[in-house]
């Protein structure tokens, strides 16, 4: 069962979603000796990441890595990675032997297949073959989309040992990029999306709904959802 979580506003998501975020580390740290963090990019995320440098303060055994990247190099304006320095990494003071970034500037195919190597390499939890992250932090874009996963792309076929995957028509520029896949989005302990504005409303009501290569959120695990969104971005309440 999804776990959805309606706030008052933007603000009290990020504060929650920091909260929820440091328990989960701390609780797979205490039963792994490890804690794998993977991050989203785009306009939401940024405030969670700013109170999570401030919400916590050790960082020991905890690895972050990423959920998605955009083929650009770690200081341009459009990239992932310079978002977390800036909002999270920096801040907070996280070692970098501790930080797997996606390397955009190798291009889809390139980047995405050292990113696989490296989750196979540090990530001992396995679920089959698949790596398990503890918490992975994603946005939803208004068309449903979530990491670099676009309704109907070829990323969506990628068979279920596919652990990282070269993009290259984009619908949200640029164009190519580098995301996990669903496979190991759903072998993660927790997804945990978060929402807000009203912009996104329609997509969280569709992620709810039937499962639908068309909504690529809808595809995540339901039992391992944590879906944290505000008033305005809420699924309407069911009628009668
Ligand atoms: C990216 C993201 C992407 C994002 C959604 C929502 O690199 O663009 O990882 O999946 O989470 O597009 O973006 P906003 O938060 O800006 O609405």
């Amino acid at each position: 069962m999804t776990r959805l979580t309606t706030l008052a506003d933007a603000e009290s998501v990020s504060e929650r979603a920091a909260l929820e975020i440091v328990r989960r580390l701390r609780d797979a740290r205490r039963e792994h000796g490890v804690a794998h963090l993977a991050l989203s990019g785009g306009t939401t995320p940024g405030r969670t990441y700013e109170l999570l440098a401030s919400e916590m303060s050790d960082w020991d055994g905890v690895e972050v890595w990423f959920a998605d990247e955009r083929c650009v190099g770690p200081r341009d304006e459009q990239s992932n990675y310079k978002l977390a320095h800036k909002t999270l990494l920096g801040p907070a003071g996280i070692p970098p032997e501790q930080v797997h970034r996606m390397e955009g500037e190798l291009g889809p195919e390139e980047g995405a297949e050292r990113y696989a190597r490296a989750l196979d390499e540090h990530v001992g939890v396995r679920d089959g073959a698949l790596p398990v992250l503890d918490v992975i932090v994603l946005g939803i874009g208004p068309d449903g989309h979530v990491a670099s996963l676009f309704p109907g792309a070829p990323t969506l076929d990628a068979g279920e040992q596919a652990l990282c995957l070269g993009v290259h028509d984009s619908p949200k520029p640029p164009p190519e990029r580098i995301t996990l896949s669903m496979a190991v989005l759903r072998a993660a302990r927790c997804c945990m999306l978060l929402a807000t504005s009203t912009e996104k409303s329609d997509a969280i009501s569709a992620m709810l709904g039937e499962p639908s290569k068309h909504v690529p959120a809808s595809l995540l695990r339901r039992g391992r959802l944590s879906v944290i969104v505000d008033d305005a971005a809420a699924p309407p309440p069911p009628r009668g």
